[in-house]
């Protein structure tokens, strides 16, 4: 049950948001109360994806500030804006443009392929972004003779690597949340819930080393899934499992149980908590809808390089 002031609170949202004529768009690990008034929940790919589609002028970005540069990028005719200009990505802070134009120098011949978690800056010195949904696709997309530097993800480029068999130098960036998963943790939980399946995301720390249990079977391969989260929402609602292990942020699950109320879903660890994506609040999205605060701007010359390897990425799909 809400109380008054939160009701109030969200009418006082759903007057502005009409007055504006905008669009609020929320990422799965938001909080419950954003992503249940948001137009539109996804993950990283859907969320660019909306926001290239958008028919409204003004966004309303609740996720962190590269998603919302990723959207100023694509539509230099709107405002977009975030709710508080702090809710950064440790990800994306891994590495900066002058680090890669290091590497670039490193390895010449090296295409580069940056997951959407890096700043518009690193993305204007990339060849092609990719999200945790199509990383493998993108990269089998390039020709099997060019060398390829993946940036800024050390769990998810090992991954891809594997998986596409590519000559790959992987940057060794990471982010706080998911690298702190261990194998200790999926047999702990496992063995608690024998019956259900595990999905986990590919930034976790441990995801390369999932890959060899499963292959000398100590995890079971039907079982465990490496999924983005808008794929573990799509496995969730198609299987018939009736619970599922999730290893990522725990913003998720909120989704995943509203969606599918008969299932029973169980955090890998309770604290995958993503302080950035926490600092969007109701209040502060309030806030930008009456004020027009936080505009996210990317200066023209850097929107128009880091558009292009965005572009191809939308083009694989
Ligand atoms: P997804 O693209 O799977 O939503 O991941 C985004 C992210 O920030 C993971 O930490
Ligand atoms: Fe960045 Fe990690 Fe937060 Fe995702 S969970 S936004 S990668 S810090």
């Amino acid at each position: 049950m809400k109380s008054i002031l939160q009701q109030e609170q969200l009418e006082k949202i759903k007057y502005w948001k009409k007055k504006r004529q905008a669009l609020i768009i929320a990422h799965n690990y938001q909080i419950p109360g954003i992503q249940d008034i948001a137009d539109f929940v996804g993950d990283s790919l859907e969320l660019s994806q909306k926001a290239a589609q958008a028919k409204e002028k003004l966004l309303i970005f609740c996720g962190v500030h590269f998603m919302a540069e990723s959207a100023a990028i694509f539509s230099p005719n709107k405002t977009v804006l975030i709710p508080d200009l702090n809710a950064g990505c440790s990800l994306a802070a891994s590495i900066d443009a002058e680090e890669l134009r290091k590497w670039k120098k490193r390895y010449p011949k090296a295409v580069v392929v940056s997951y959407v978690n890096t700043t518009a800056e690193v993305k204007a010195e990339s060849d092609y972004c990719c999200t945790s949904t199509n990383a493998i696709r993108v990269v089998q997309s390039i020709p099997k003779d060019r060398e390829i530097i993946f940036t800024p993800d050390l769990f998810l480029g090992d991954y891809v690597a594997r998986m596409t068999g590519r000559k790959m130098y992987v940057y060794p960036g990471e982010c706080h949340v998911h690298a702190r998963v261990r194998p200790k943790d999926i047999f702990a939980k496992l063995g608690q819930y024998p019956g259900a399946e595990f999905l986990i995301h590919p930034e976790c720390g441990c995801v390369t080393e999932c890959m060899h249990y499963v292959a000398v079977k100590e995890l079971p391969e039907e079982k465990t899934h490496i999924l983005s989260t808008g794929g573990m929402m799509r496995h969730a609602k198609t299987s018939k499992a009736r619970q599922f292990v999730i290893a990522t942020e725990t913003g998720i699950l909120h989704r995943l149980k509203k969606e599918n109320p008969k299932k029973e879903f169980i955090p890998l660890r309770e604290d995958m908590v993503c302080e950035y994506m926490k600092m969007i609040t109701l209040d502060k999205l309030l806030n930008s809808l009456v004020n027009l605060e936080f505009e996210v701007k990317v200066p023209k010359e850097i929107a128009q390089k880091a558009r292009i390897p965005i572009e191809r990425m939308l083009a694989i799909g």
